[in-house]
């Protein structure tokens, strides 16, 4: 098996901020419930005219000017989304045309807020075959553009953002360590949006073009399942916690943050997070949280990264991963 290693991150958020003080005079809802229930100050949504495929653009320039990288080599795009400019043609497919990148591999993956680490998966597994050097993977969405806004219970939650990173062949070593997969269609119902169908499982859907989600169902599954899975993959992977040096789950809500760390018995210091000032951005909210760390000059190469997205589906991913990016020459665009 080939070795792989994400070489540059880049990472960008729309500059318009929408914070608790904006909700409570928008839905019967304050400041201090906010943060109490979800650790959120702010997030950053989209204007009208700006959608998933711009904040991709901006989040792969940013990349290339820090780590000095070109795309127009990469023989695989992948974007992880949501929440995709049309429902076809793919987000993948209008980047490529808007960075210049002759005519290769272009996919969107769908796996909600678990999509950034399938889809940095799928870039290793497309390396270690063989057949890839280097694929561009990005997770970026537009949440605020299917948002309602009326709705107390999920607006306070979603924000819009990008984060993007090259995952490049190595042939000296292989940074990704282990993974786990996994998924569970019979909580389907718990989260969603209404395309063609609108019933599954058998239960009736709220018909409407927005995101509908039973917080306290997904609350308790994630609280259920996740710790078990992360240990299976620490075991799969014969790694002890004290070998993980950051935690990076998705950014869902830090009061189900909390009981994931204090289930599997790891220190909340040592997790990062990208939800107080961006909300839930879904796929986008791992790359971010890894990138504000990365910024603030916590996590550094040779950390060990154990990564855990969750969400719709329902469904999760996790990866154990060693990382060893190249050298940045100019500082990240301010977020
Ligand atoms: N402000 C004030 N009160 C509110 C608000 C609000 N913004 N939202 C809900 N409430 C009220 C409810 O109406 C309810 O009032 P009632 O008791 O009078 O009926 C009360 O607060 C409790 O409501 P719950 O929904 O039970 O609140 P909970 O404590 O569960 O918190 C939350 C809700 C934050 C959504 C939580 O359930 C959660 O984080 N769930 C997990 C979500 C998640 O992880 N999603 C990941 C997938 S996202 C994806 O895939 C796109």
């Amino acid at each position: 098996m080939l070795g792989a290693r994400i070489t540059a991150i880049g990472t960008y958020v729309p500059e318009k901020r929408l914070t608790n003080f904006d909700l409570e005079q928008m839905v019967d809802t304050s400041n201090e419930w906010i943060i109490q229930r979800t650790g959120i100050q702010e997030r950053r949504i989209t204007r009208e005219d700006e959608f998933t495929s711009d904040l991709c653009v901006a989040a792969v320039e940013d990349l290339m000017r820090r780590y000095n990288k070109t795309v127009s080599d990469v023989d695989m795009i992948i974007v992880a989304t949501s929440t995709p400019d049309f429902p076809f043609p793919s987000v993948s497919s209008i980047i490529q045309n808007r960075l210049n990148i002759p005519q290769k591999g272009a996919i969107d993956l769908s796996a909600t807020c678990a999509g950034f680490v399938y889809a940095i998966h799928s870039a290793h597994s497309f390396i270690a075959s063989g057949l890839h050097h280097k694929v561009l993977v990005i997770g970026a969405e537009s949440l605020s553009k299917i948002t309602d806004y009326t709705d107390r219970s999920t607006c306070v939650l979603f924000g819009d953002g990008a984060g993007a990173v090259l995952v490049e062949r190595d042939d000296t070593s292989d940074s990704f360590i282990g993974f786990h997969l996994g998924s569970d269609g019979s909580g389907a119902q718990h989260v969603y949006r209404t395309g063609l169908s609108k019933q599954v499982n058998e239960i009736e859907l709220i018909d409407t073009q927005y995101l509908v989600q039973n917080g306290r169902e997904v609350f308790k599954w994630v609280v259920r399942n996740i710790p078990d899975s992360i240990e299976n993959l620490l075991e799969k992977t014969q790694t002890n916690l004290d070998q993980v040096d950051w935690f990076i789950p998705h950014s869902a809500n830090l009061r189900l943050i909390e009981p994931i760390c204090e289930k599997i018995g790891y220190p909340i210091e040592k997790t990062l997070y990208s939800l107080v000032h961006f909300g839930n951005t879904s796929a986008a909210s791992i790359p971010l949280a890894l990138d504000l760390g990365i910024r603030d000059g916590k996590v550094k190469n040779n950390d060990r990264l154990l990564m855990y997205g969750f969400g719709s589906g329902l469904v999760h991913a996790g990866q154990l991963l060693q990382l060893n990016l190249d050298s940045q020459v100019e500082a990240p665009t301010p977020l």
